[in-house]
């Protein structure tokens, strides 16, 4: 199919991610504030809803799909949603379904979600050492994550590890994620820590910020490198270690914009769309969606609407002044 969402730079949007819940079992300090409010149930898009716009977007070119939260594995039924996804994949309109997740709940999800038809999935781990994932996560258990893992590729799924790069916390653990992931085969995608969310803790981002330029300029201190032109379809760039023969990504909001490729928007999990992640523009296409429950004209006007104000790029910038290019959403609001 033609993708039918052609944004104002001529990008055609055919990535969706949505947000199921804004909870989750941990609270990265990147992403979430240690106190955070979470909404009332009532707020959220119920699992009918969620089908309804996925489906609307689908049926407007998107084809892929990939859920997040918050954590997406606690949403409360939320197998029920990737069950009915698969139709989708099944028909040939979707490419692909996955999800981003915390591990957290893959030793009891991951059969099933391999049933309804991912067949990829990528888990945030930022670490390998426990005393050091439990403050990073704020409580997070590193065995159980490690167990998800395990569980995921025993159900067939191929897992890319989403390590976000934090200067001074785990820049000396570099070669033992790499090292890991080879021996495993996983996938391993780096991130620059983007500048989200109102508490900083004992650093701001900036100072928490590790470039990915430097971190690339590490790894070839023992490895030669190719790069790929490969992709996944989101902003990750790749490349190879040709010793390992090994793939490693990168995604550098900060050090080398991406924005010009960009082929995706957000659903919030109260249906609202954000058409960027590095700004604050968002329309509420829950009013839409609720008042017309028969008729799905309406959300669709809505998302076109939407589309025709995508911005050209996303607005982070460590290097103005301190408090510019610094959003006080949370990363947990968007699902990154
Ligand atoms: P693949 O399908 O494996 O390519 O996944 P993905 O990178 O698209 O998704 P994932 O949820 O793993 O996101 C990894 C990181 O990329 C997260 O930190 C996201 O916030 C970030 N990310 C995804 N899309 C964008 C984007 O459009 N702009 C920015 N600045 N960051 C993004
Ligand atoms: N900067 C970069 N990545 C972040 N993530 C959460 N907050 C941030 C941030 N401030 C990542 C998580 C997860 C993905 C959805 O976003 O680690 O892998
Ligand atoms: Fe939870 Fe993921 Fe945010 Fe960590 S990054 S607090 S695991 S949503």
């Amino acid at each position: 199919m033609e993708p039918a969402l052609i944004d104002p730079f001529n990008r055609a949007v055919t990535y969706l991610r949505v947000s199921v819940t804004d909870r989750c079992d941990f609270r990265c300090v990147y992403c979430m504030s240690e106190n955070m409010k979470f909404l009332p149930k009532k707020e959220l898009l119920t699992l009918e809803e969620l089908d309804r716009m996925c489906s609307a977007f689908i049926g407007l070119g998107v084809q892929k799909l990939r859920i997040t939260g918050g954590e997406p594995l606690v949403r409360r039924g939320i197998m029920t949603f990737f069950g009915a996804m698969k139709r989708h994949l099944d028909s040939g309109a979707l490419k692909e379904l996955t999800v981003t997740t915390n591990g957290s709940q893959l030793e009891k999800y991951a059969e099933e979600l391999a049933a309804c038809g991912v067949k990829r999935i990528n888990v945030s781990l930022d670490t390998l050492d426990e005393e050091k994932f439990a403050k990073i996560t704020r409580w997070g258990r590193l065995p159980q994550v490690l167990r998800g893992i395990e569980a995921a590729q025993a159900a067939g799924l191929r897992v890319k590890l989403n390590a976000v790069a934090v200067k001074g916390f785990n820049e000396d653990e570099l070669f033992t994620l790499q090292d890991w992931c080879a021996s495993k085969g996983l996938d391993l995608t780096f991130i620059e820590v983007m500048p989200m969310g109102d508490d900083m803790g004992e650093a701001n981002r900036l100072g928490q910020y590790w470039s990915l330029q430097d971190l690339r300029d590490t790894l070839e201190t023992r490895f030669t490198t190719t790069d790929l032109s490969e992709t996944t379809g989101g902003p990750a760039r790749y490349i190879r270690l040709n010793e390992t023969g090994q793939k490693i990504g990168f995604i550098t909001p900060l050090s080398h914009n991406f924005c010009e490729s960009c082929n995706r928007v957000r659903i919030t999990c109260t249906g609202e769309i954000y058409t960027c992640l590095g700004q604050e523009g968002h329309m509420d296409l829950r009013p839409a969606l609720r008042d017309n429950p028969d008729d799905d004209a309406p959300l669709v006007a809505a998302i076109h609407k939407a589309i025709g104000t995508k911005p050209k790029g996303h607005d982070f910038d460590y290097f103005r002044q301190k408090a510019d290019g610094q959003m006080t959403r949370h990363m947990s609001h968007t699902g990154g």
